[in-house]
């Protein structure tokens, strides 16, 4: 596909056309950064859930899940820190009364220096041809180490201002790099402010005796409420994890990138709690363990990198994100995080109780400290859907559009196509054959159309296989089975479709590569 913004703007359009996703409350022009998942896209946003159940759950017999409420007692803010800490920068053109993030603002302006850098690539790759020396080029052209010093410049002064939380050096940054508003035009700054994130609502009837309460910004913090209670009852000893999966709300200033930054989505968070002094050994062993699943599926191992963060959130003691290359570049899809016990003791100190763990072998109390893996389930959507959308020509001059997702996260799994629709033998045997595998699989019914067309709206679809029952059915009790990426056509015996299928479905066999 053309370039990144074109490829992007039909992902959003293909996600729409094809029962994906739709933009939250449409018919009164959409909710900004909200959206619905539809009929196809709830299928895969499942699959793509029960898969990391699967992986972190079912196959770890330390690890245990939960379903905690999104509703919880405020004092939990208070004490994860994400009433005092939990900010945004911003900054308000005053002629044009828009907001931004300041951070967005100054790193929207260094993508611009780098965009140029790739500009000038590009040229001197046409002009050069074969002959041209990419990396010679970007170490020794004198408007490209002009531009790549602006950019480390920036990024350090971005880096300081941010650690040391410096609102006016951060509106002088944005001074001296001469930012307009991409709206007025004009360089007519507010002072920059934190804003925080939570939304708050209220619990109770009456406005005097009504409870200020937040909607949960992660799912992380019914976990370690639920820590003893989940010890206890589960007979667990450490090391062991807790999982969920769950709604969590922001009010990100910055809401674009359709699915990415959302206000209201869903994150897979698992909390491993472990001795104090092993964080090292298991912040390595889940950096590992996270990235083979992500590999798993066979999203391509170019896609990812890992992103080592320098500046700590309060919290931590490491951290890491695995980075996704979606349509705009390369992107947090997934945070490791090595929590200490920060969490568990603020949550004693504020609640007064202890959440100590009783270690028999070491015949002590202590603190778990605790590895978290975060994964947020809209973005491991964009993700997969993103890189499964392909626009192939063929030999024959055409163009096909397919969405080559995982079978095993392919939310129809097969279409049973009749060849023709008139002809009630061919319509009923295939309505048997439905019948039969929908037990196992979702199927879906097709016999609009010519075939081939059908063929083409089903790889547009996601779907890995189209059955298609023909006369010579009728005889032999075979049916061609077409395979969506290779468009490879078999003729096989319908008793051996449930195996044909399963095969390439299976959870079994996709977890397996991990
Ligand atoms: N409990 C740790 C935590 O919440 P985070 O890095 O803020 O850490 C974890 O979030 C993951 O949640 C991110 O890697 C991302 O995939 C997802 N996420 C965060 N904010 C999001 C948003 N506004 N829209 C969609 N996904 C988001």
């Amino acid at each position: 596909m053309a370039n990144n913004d074109d490829k992007f703007k039909k992902v959003i359009s293909h996600a729409k056309e094809y029962g994906y996703v739709f933009q939250s409350s449409e018919v009164y022009d959409g909710l900004s950064a909200v959206y619905d998942y539809a009929q196809n896209g709830v299928e895969l946003k499942k699959n793509i859930r029960d898969y990391w159940w699967k992986a972190m759950v079912q196959m770890n017999d330390n690890i245990v899940g939960i379903d905690a409420a999104i509703f919880m007692h405020p004092t939990t803010w208070k004490a994860s820190g994400h009433v005092d800490a939990f900010n945004d920068p911003l900054i308000d053109n005053k002629d044009s009364k828009k907001r931004y993030r300041a951070d967005v603002l100054v790193e929207d302006f260094r993508e611009k220096i780098l965009q140029k850098i790739n500009k000038d690539v590009a040229k001197a790759k046409k002009r050069f041809g074969d002959a041209f020396d990419e990396n010679e080029f970007r170490s020794t052209n004198g408007n490209v180490l002009r531009r790549q010093k602006q950019i480390d410049d920036i990024t350090e002064r971005l880096t300081e201002v941010q650690e040391e939380s410096d609102l006016a050096a951060f509106k002088q940054l944005i001074l001296d790099l001469g930012i307009v508003c991409p709206v007025s035009g004009s360089k007519n700054w507010t002072d920059v402010k934190q804003f925080n994130l939570m939304f708050g609502t209220k619990l109770g009837a009456s406005a005097e005796s009504a409870m200020d309460l937040y909607l949960r910004p992660e799912t992380a913090q019914g976990i370690f409420v639920n820590f003893l209670n989940v010890q206890k009852t589960g007979r667990m000893k450490i090391p062991f994890g807790i999982a969920q999966t769950g709604k969590a709300f922001r009010n990100e200033i910055v809401a674009r990138q359709f699915i990415f930054r959302m206000r209201e989505f869903e994150q897979m968070e698992m909390q491993f709690f472990i001795k104090p002094g092993s964080q090292g050994e298991w912040f390595k062993h889940w950096k590992e363990a996270r990235l083979k699943w992500h590999l798993s599926l066979g999203l391509g191992e170019d896609n990812y990198r890992f992103h080592d963060h320098e500046k700590l959130a309060h919290y931590a003691d490491a951290a890491t994100d695995i980075e996704f290359r979606f349509p705009f570049g390369f992107k947090e899809l997934e945070g490791i995080h090595s929590r200490t016990d920060f969490d568990l003791k603020q949550h004693e100190a504020y609640s007064g109780k202890k959440l100590q763990y009783f270690d028999h072998e070491d015949n002590a109390n202590y603190t778990p400290y605790v590895l978290e893996t975060s994964i947020g389930l809209d973005r491991m959507f964009l993700a997969v859907f993103s890189n499964a959308l392909q626009e192939e020509e063929l030999e024959n001059n055409t163009t096909r559009t397919v969405l080559k997702l995982p079978a095993v996260l392919a939310p129809t799994k097969a279409a049973i196509l009749p060849l023709v629709r008139k002809d009630e033998a061919l319509v009923k045997l295939s309505k048997q054959i439905i019948e039969d595998l929908k037990w196992d699989f979702s199927v879906t019914y097709d016999e609009k159309d010519a075939v081939g067309r059908r063929y083409r709206r089903q790889d547009a679809n996601g779907t890995p296989f189209c059955i298609t029952v023909d006369g010579e059915s009728l005889e032999d009790n075979t049916v061609t089975i077409r395979h969506r990426d290779t468009m490879e056509q078999q003729r096989v015996k319908i008793d051996d479709l449930k195996a044909i299928i399963k095969k390439e479905v299976d959870v079994k066999e996709w977890l397996m590569r991990m």
